[in-house]
């Protein structure tokens, strides 16, 4: 595979940085549709002021987003609402589905769960007068009768591994536990199936594989058996045919938006509605096909390096596209291999980097350049 039979279907709508980029699983790479789209809103607010919120439809703008969104990670429409960003989407989630009682009371997260996670999960156990020591368990293996909600990733963030998160999801149901995902480093990246899948919930940011921009809003899938559940409220999630009504009584709107609370921000939703028109042309089939060509090309020049070893699992199917090397002094290889060869990857502490050649504008020469930067450092 190369650049000629297997091109980048995206590379020239993106700003590409004169290094070879391979940190879209960190932040992705603008869109070069951004600059349009968000300076359209700023003509609008300028222009129209508050009557843009009608006029120009921004009442509607998370909304408007929720279909394209729905489309990456397999759900109905109705089951996905933008809103918000990822720890304030999972705690939520967790407020609405995680009811504990004395015999069932634990939240199962990853051993190499992200920080927030754990801090998310700790504190809705101590919120409802729990021991979080006992409650939150850090072992996706141990799913009893104790669990009330499984809160997991479906990438890991740290080795790139992709969960099982259909058979996951059903384990926790034969458990009779609530399964809730954090699809940070999933979304726009594998191929996704929720509502197939029967995930309970699901929260996600969209400034990763998804190119919303850095902060962009995030997004969560709701089952439909839990849209009727109790909620912490806000007046965005009132039918918006209400909604102005100013009722003291919450009546939630249909499906996922009923869950939304505040006003949309407008501003930040026009980059990652740039985005998402990119996601709807390519389809995350295309883009997944080619995410496993590209990344298995990567992992191959990797192999061939002697002092460094792939944390991420070999099998394509296992793994998204980002690849984690462990090898020593990690941080500042990374700044070497940024200074000095013009390369951009990320490490975390204390022994990993980590390449994303991201299928939309990853080129093979950018994993060449990877490869061969590392290969020259490492040797
Ligand atoms: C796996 C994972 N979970 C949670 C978060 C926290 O996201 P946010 O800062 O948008 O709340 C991140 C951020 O990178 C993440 O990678």
């Amino acid at each position: 595979m190369d650049d000629d039979s297997d091109p980048a279907p995206a590379r020239d709508r993106f700003a590409l940085p004169p290094e070879a980029y391979h940190a879209g699983n960190s932040l992705g790479l603008q869109p070069l549709a951004t600059r349009e789209a968000l300076a359209a809103r700023l003509d609008e607010w300028a222009e129209l002021a508050v009557e843009g919120w009608f006029d120009a439809v921004w009442l509607a703008s998370a909304d408007a987003l929720a279909p394209a969104m729905a489309r990456v990670v397999g759900a109905n429409a109705p089951d996905v609402a933008v809103m918000n960003t990822l720890s304030v989407n999972l705690h939520l989630l967790l407020a609405a589905l995680y009811r504990p009682s004395p015999e069932r009371f634990r939240i199962v997260i990853d051993a190499d769960a992200f920080g927030s996670d754990a801090h998310v999960a700790a504190s809705h156990a101590a919120w409802h007068g729990l021991d979080a020591a006992d409650a939150v368990r850090a072992h996706a293996d141990v799913i009893d009768e104790t669990v009330a909600v499984t809160l997991l990733a479906g990438v890991s963030y740290l080795t790139g591994a992709a969960a099982d998160i259909e058979g996951m999801t059903r384990r926790a149901h034969e458990a009779g536990a609530i399964a809730i995902w954090d699809l940070a480093h999933a979304a726009g990246n594998i191929a996704l199936e929720l509502d197939r899948w029967d995930v309970d919930a699901a929260a996600w940011c969209s400034y990763k594989y998804l190119n919303g921009g850095p902060g962009a809003p995030g997004a969560i899938y709701v089952n439909e058996r839990h849209q009727q559940a109790p909620r912490l409220a806000g007046w965005w999630g009132v039918d918006p045919a209400d909604r102005f009504r100013m009722e003291h009584a919450f009546l939630p709107g249909a499906g996922a938006a009923g869950f939304a609370l505040s006003t949309p921000s407008v501003l930040a939703l026009a980059p990652l509605g740039a985005s998402l028109d990119l996601f709807d042309e390519f389809g995350m089939p295309a883009l997944r096909a080619r995410s496993e060509r590209l990344t298995g090309y990567l992992a191959n020049r990797f192999d061939a390096i002697t002092g460094v070893s792939l944390l991420t699992p070999a099998d394509p199917a296992r793994r998204g596209s980002q690849l984690s090397l462990r090898v020593p002094d990690a941080r500042k290889l990374a700044g070497r291999l940024r200074s000095e060869h013009g390369v951009i990857c990320d490490f975390r502490e204390p022994d990993v980097l980590r390449f994303a050649p991201t299928a939309l504008y990853t080129s093979y020469e950018d994993c060449d350049r990877a490869a061969d930067s590392l290969a020259a450092l490492v040797r």
